[in-house]
């Protein structure tokens, strides 16, 4: 009876996980079609303030299709987007990052030949101004800063100078998650993050996940692994040819239950 009880509270009807009142992001009837490909069908989707939310499926699943509506590169066909229960139209990537939403894409989004810190403040710059009211890049704030946010994720031995395409894949992953924690984004969202790293590497990055929601960031995790999300995720959404196919927390599901089901 209790069990009864405890999915009554928590689960729709669909037996998938409810968001609460208090959800950051929460997504009703996402549609998305490219052409003739129906990527996303229906999708509902949400994540709580401080939750680590695994999303898994196969390839061509729409998991990257999701975050790319959440994260403003794409706008969906219909369906609503709230955050901090307020509808919002996330119109651009920086509309998004506005909102506190940062992402982490499949395909990195950093410009290989600047430097470190140039990477770090991409479209976002400080800038200093002189008396005629002319702006132009604060070059030794973002120095600093990159120096003391690359400290703070143990990236130390590498000068801010450093030319991005001199890093490995974990190195540009943990600029990327410095840039999230610098600008304290709400939402951190990573897109097959441990693709091409290595054991160690994959682990550091799993590692920042776990620091950044022990500061109340809420993280997307995505990946065909679920090896590499089920240790991490708080809760776990499988997609599955568009749809949603499962929505469960992971107290309440094996990894080997998990894996039967997605399969
Ligand atoms: N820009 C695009 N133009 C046309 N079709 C696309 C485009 N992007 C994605 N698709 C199609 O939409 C569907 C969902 O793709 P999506 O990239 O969201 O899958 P995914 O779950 O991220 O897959 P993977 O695990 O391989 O990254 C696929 O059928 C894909 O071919
Ligand atoms: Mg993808």
């Amino acid at each position: 009876m209790t069990t009864v009880h405890l999915e009554e509270r928590h689960q729709d009807a669909a037996g998938f996980v409810k968001p609460s009142p208090q959800a950051l992001v929460r997504c009703e009837g996402l549609e998305k079609w490219y052409g003739g490909v129906h990527a996303l069908k229906a999708v509902d989707f949400h994540a709580e303030p401080g939750e680590i939310v695994g999303l898994v499926g196969d390839n061509g699943a729409g998991k990257s299709t999701l975050i790319k509506l959440l994260s403003g590169v794409h706008r969906p066909d219909s369906g609503r987007i709230f955050i901090e229960g307020k509808e919002v139209a996330l119109t651009s990537p920086k509309a998004a990052m506005a909102l506190g939403i940062e992402t982490i894409y499949q395909y990195t989004a950093m410009v290989p030949a600047m430097s470190i810190a140039r990477n770090m403040f991409i479209g976002r710059e400080p800038l200093k101004w002189s008396l005629l009211g002319l702006g132009w890049m604060d070059g030794r704030a973002m120095a600093e800063t990159a120096i003391r946010s690359l400290t703070n994720i143990d990236l130390r031995t590498r000068s801010p100078d450093t030319p991005v395409e001199e890093l490995s894949g974990g190195q540009r992953q943990a600029v990327a998650i410095a840039r999230a924690m610098y600008f304290k984004s709400k939402m951190l969202i990573l897109d097959e993050p441990t693709n091409h790293l290595s054991v160690k590497e994959t682990n550091k990055v799993l590692d920042y996940v776990q620091e950044l929601k022990g500061q109340g960031i809420t993280s997307i995790f995505i990946s065909h692994n679920l090896h590499h999300v089920h240790p991490i995720a708080d809760r776990i959404v499988a997609m599955a040819r568009g749809e949603k196919i499962a929505d469960v927390r992971k107290s309440d599901i094996s990894l080997e239950e998990m894996t039967e089901m997605i399969v």
